[in-house]
């Protein structure tokens, strides 16, 4: 015969084990109850609400008591699994400092789900922090542009369908080689639609041009080319770069919009805005930022298959400083890290990050921790893939599945941006942050 605790037995165990002598011994804070005016507002004004607002891209609000509440369990169970917010870098391995980073602290993390577990109580209403103010989406944070480029016919997104990732190349006309200095991007119609753009420049000989279309205003189909530009996400401003750098755009360059389209029960047209701002004509900045991708040269998923692993390299011909990392994968990639082997056989794990195929996120150290790589690193970057029905984004586990460029298909990438730096700037940048470093344990 089988055991069944009665109800009221389990319940009074519960009640045993909150009062018992461990608990006691917490301190005064912990034990205090958590109410959503006086501590779950303030957490999710400043990391949940850029998306979770009327208008915005998530599937429901989280401005107010009432409209949070309903969703109190799955919350919960969104932010304890660190699915939400979308930032999936591991926090136990590698850099862990960023300039964009938006995930949740253990303790904010803790905070949310004593709140669902206390019966998501609302708390005295006096205690609530003002409305957040949002910036509009969009106004330009970088500054006038020199350049706006935009598409030339809006994308027309159905009132219900699948999620949409088109290409559309488009010719912007540069006449001149420029240094760019800051850019953004942001949706001009169909804010609501718009899950995340990305960008790459393309460069005239990067395309087989056939004869009399390189002037075609029209947009064309393309493949996923070119490399990476920038990024928009929502809450995210322009990119400036640091004083003394930038990136080349040379005469002739194209414009990649890669955009990820998402339904929202009402047909939207939507459109972009890629604004450029450049360098006076003829300076050169001293860091020439560019992009590169580490890729595995082959990927091979047999069907029902977890934890298959590539692997890609790439050597750095000169000291470089390290910017961003993207783990670049389709519907079946996993996880991803970026290693750094040094010219003395030494490996060190840059990043590693959890891959979910709905958010491609770029990120971007801080300045201060900034990988310094000298001459000769090799960079290694280890993908997952997961072929099985247990990956929620895998269309058919039946399949075989190679490298590729449609969605259907895989890719297995690091997506990096870096300038390359002499080797004295690469001297002077590591003895710096030695010295800082040992500052700041000596005033300690
Ligand atoms: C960058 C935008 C963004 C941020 C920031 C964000 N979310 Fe989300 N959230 C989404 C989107 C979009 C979805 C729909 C599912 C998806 O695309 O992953 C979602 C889904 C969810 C869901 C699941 C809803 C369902 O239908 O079951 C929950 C719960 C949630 N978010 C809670 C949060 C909380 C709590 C925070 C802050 C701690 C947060 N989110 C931050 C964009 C965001």
């Amino acid at each position: 015969m089988r055991f069944v605790l009665p109800a009221s037995l389990a319940f009074a165990l519960v009640i045993a084990a909150a009062s018992s002598p461990l608990h006691a011994g917490q301190s005064a804070a912990a034990q205090a109850p958590v109410t959503f005016a006086k501590d779950v507002a303030p957490i999710l004004q400043k990391n949940c609400q850029a998306c979770h607002r009327p208008g915005s891209i998530a599937p429901m609000s989280l401005l107010t008591y009432e409209e949070a509440r309903p969703w109190a369990r799955a919350i919960r169970q969104q932010v304890v699994q660190r699915v939400m917010p979308p930032w999936y870098i591991d926090k136990n391995v590698g850099v862990q400092h960023f300039s964009n980073d938006r995930s949740l602290t253990d303790q904010e993390i803790d905070i949310l789900a004593r709140w669902v577990d206390a019966g998501a109580p609302l708390g005295n209403p006096a205690d609530m922090p003002p409305p957040r103010h949002f910036p509009p989406e969009d106004t330009w944070q970088i500054g006038e542009p020199d350049v706006i480029v935009t598409l030339p016919k809006d994308v027309i997104v159905k009132a219900q369908a699948p999620d949409q990732w088109p290409d559309i190349l488009v010719d912007p006309g540069l006449k001149e080689d420029r240094y760019i200095k800051g850019v953004q991007i942001i949706p001009t119609k169909g804010f609501t639609v718009v899950h995340h753009i990305r960008t790459s420049i393309v460069e005239p000989t990067d395309v087989t041009r056939g004869s009399g279309q390189t002037d075609d205003v029209d947009a064309i189909e393309v493949g996923e080319q070119g490399v990476f530009l920038n990024e928009y996400a929502i809450g995210k401003q322009g990119d400036v770069f640091p004083e003394g750098s930038g990136r080349l755009i040379k005469a002739g360059t194209k414009i990649n919009f890669q955009l990820h389209l998402h339904s929202s029960g009402k047909e939207t047209p939507a459109n972009v805005a890629l604004g450029l701002t450049f360098h006076p004509p003829g300076y050169v900045p001293r860091h020439v930022i560019s992009s590169m991708t580490v890729s595995a040269p082959q990927v091979d998923l047999r069907p029902h298959t977890d934890n298959i692993r590539s692997d890609g390299y790439k050597v750095l011909a000169r000291a470089a400083r390290l910017l961003s990392f993207q783990p670049h994968m389709h519907n079946r990639g996993k996880a991803e890290c970026l290693e750094a082997i040094y010219p003395n056989g030494r490996a060190e794990i840059l990043s590693c990050a959890k891959f979910r195929f709905n958010w491609h996120i770029n990120y971007v150290y801080a300045d201060e921790v900034a990988p310094l790589l000298p001459k000769g690193t090799v960079l290694h970057a280890i993908m997952w893939h997961d072929n099985t029905a247990k990956n929620p984004f895998n269309p058919d586990p039946d399949a075989q599945i190679t490298y590729g460029q449609r969605t259907v298909d895989e890719m297995s990438s690091a997506w990096l941006s870096w300038y390359y730096m002499s080797d004295e700037d690469y001297q002077r940048e590591v003895e710096e942050r030695r010295a800082r470093r040992t500052r700041l344990t000596s005033t300690r």
